[in-house]
């Protein structure tokens, strides 16, 4: 469930009309619903606790929406943090979210980064390969202190959907062997300055079906009893993210109850242990929209429709980079015949293209238009391409809203800048 809703033939988030806040703010912007976020971590954290798996950690990936009022708005609810860089550590840390419930994951941590981690105390390092783990120890022997770590597995499970967000391969960069995780914590239990709390995986991103969890689970489970077995102490069990959620017009996720009854059976019977997740966007997706205004309408003498707004590719990624599919509400919806339009941004690429051929109802120069689903992965992999300033954010609670990210201005852009001696 979500809280966009038509109010008085607009749309709305909660309480305020999106026209609102483009008026007041501009466009484009972000708009995230407080208690659509709330819903999601609560909907989640019941099927799991409902389903008998403890008192979870459910460790929100800041990648999928780092702006820090959105992590302190799952922060005041129990929520811990999944970072995969300093940045994201610091983030989580100003969002109020306590060390201990943060988990540090990502193929490729510097030196730097580990050493900051450990002194904020972070709960767990993900480690995602053996240099990994002996960078992890170095430094932790340096500092005196014992890193608690979990080893990254990569189940080698095809998690379905987009081959860019698959991470749960062998040919992935991600994680160690199931056999390489078992040798690798067994050594890991010797080492001076780290200690194995547990073993944990992900295995892609907008996954649909369960029958990839139940495979990477029960290869994870199998996994904790065989070191167990060994005499190894395991802890926890990080099972990652990856839930998808409906974007309109395609396949249909599990329910956040069939994953947790899907990951209850998996793991019945296994004692001692606590569950983590990682999940970004089953929570953020649809707690966001991005909403742009139209510049104007070219239709072509010879056929095509573009309806220009002004957003672009550098605003919301997803469709040019993994073809992704966004609904796209019209804010104040005008009656008439739908049509066809190719939906584009201004920026001087092909690729710059939302969608093509989208049945939309009559849209006109001045419209504001909204793309749903845009809470995860889209403010986060924004950028400035074509020196377009960054889209402010704002969450709404209720009837009020806050400016959490303003636009910057052009001279905060080029003030980043200086010109080489030289010149
Ligand atoms: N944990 C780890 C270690 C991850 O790599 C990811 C996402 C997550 C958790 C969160 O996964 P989620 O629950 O959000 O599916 N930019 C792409 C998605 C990339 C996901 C990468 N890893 C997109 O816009 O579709």
């Amino acid at each position: 469930m979500n809280h966009f809703e038509l109010q008085g033939g607009e749309l709305a988030c909660e309480g305020v009309p999106l026209s609102r806040i483009a008026e007041e703010v501009g466009t484009p912007v972000y708009v995230y619903s407080s208690a659509t976020l709330e819903r999601h971590y609560t909907v989640l954290r019941d099927a799991l606790v409902d389903a008998g798996l403890g008192d979870p950690l459910i460790a929100f990936a800041v990648k999928a929406n780092s702006n820090v009022a959105v992590l302190a708005t799952l922060a005041k609810l129990g929520a811990g943090a999944d970072v995969v860089s300093e940045g994201e550590v610091r983030r989580a840390l100003a969002a109020g979210v306590p060390p201990q419930r943060i988990v540090f994951s990502g193929v490729g941590k510097t030196e730097a980064e580990v050493e900051f981690a450990l002194q904020t105390g972070v709960a767990e390092i993900n480690v995602e390969s053996e240099p990994e783990l002996h960078l992890v120890n170095r430094v932790a022997q340096r500092l005196g202190v014992r890193a608690a770590v979990a080893i990254r597995v990569n189940p080698d499970v095809e998690a379905g959907g987009h081959a860019k967000i698959s991470t749960g391969k062998a040919e992935n960069k991600f994680g160690v062997s199931l056999s390489e995780a078992e040798r690798l914590y067994a050594n890991a239990s010797n080492m001076a300055g780290v200690r194995p709390v547990g073993v944990a995986c992900h295995i892609g991103s907008q996954i649909t079906d369960m029958a990839p969890y139940e495979a990477a689970f029960g290869k994870m489970r199998k996994l904790v009893e065989r070191l167990r077995g060994e005499g190894l102490s395991v802890e926890r069990l990080d099972l990652g993210g990856g839930l998808g959620v409906p974007y309109f017009n395609q396949p249909t996720p599990p329910s956040p109850a069939d994953y947790a009854a899907t990951i209850a059976a998996s793991m019945a019977g296994l004692k001692d242990i606590q569950f983590a997740f990682e999940p970004g966007r089953m929570i953020a997706a649809n707690a966001g929209v991005l909403v742009a205004r139209v510049l104007h309408v070219n239709a072509r003498p010879e056929g095509r429709r573009f309806l220009v707004l002004d957003a672009a590719m550098n605003d919301l990624l997803r469709p040019a980079m993994y073809d992704a599919y966004h609904d796209i509400r019209p804010v104040r919806p005008r009656d008439g015949e739908p049509l066809a339009y190719d939906v584009v941004g201004p920026i001087c690429e092909t690729g710059d293209t939302f969608t093509r051929d989208r049945m939309l109802p009559p849209l006109q120069a001045g419209d504001l238009v909204a793309f749903m689903s845009a809470g995860a992965y889209g403010a986060a992999m924004s950028s400035e391409y074509n020196s377009r300033l960054l889209t402010p954010e704002v969450l709404v609670r209720g009837s009020k809203f806050a400016v959490v990210r303003p636009r910057p201005t052009y001279d905060d852009m080029l003030a980043r800048e200086r010109p080489a001696p030289w010149l």
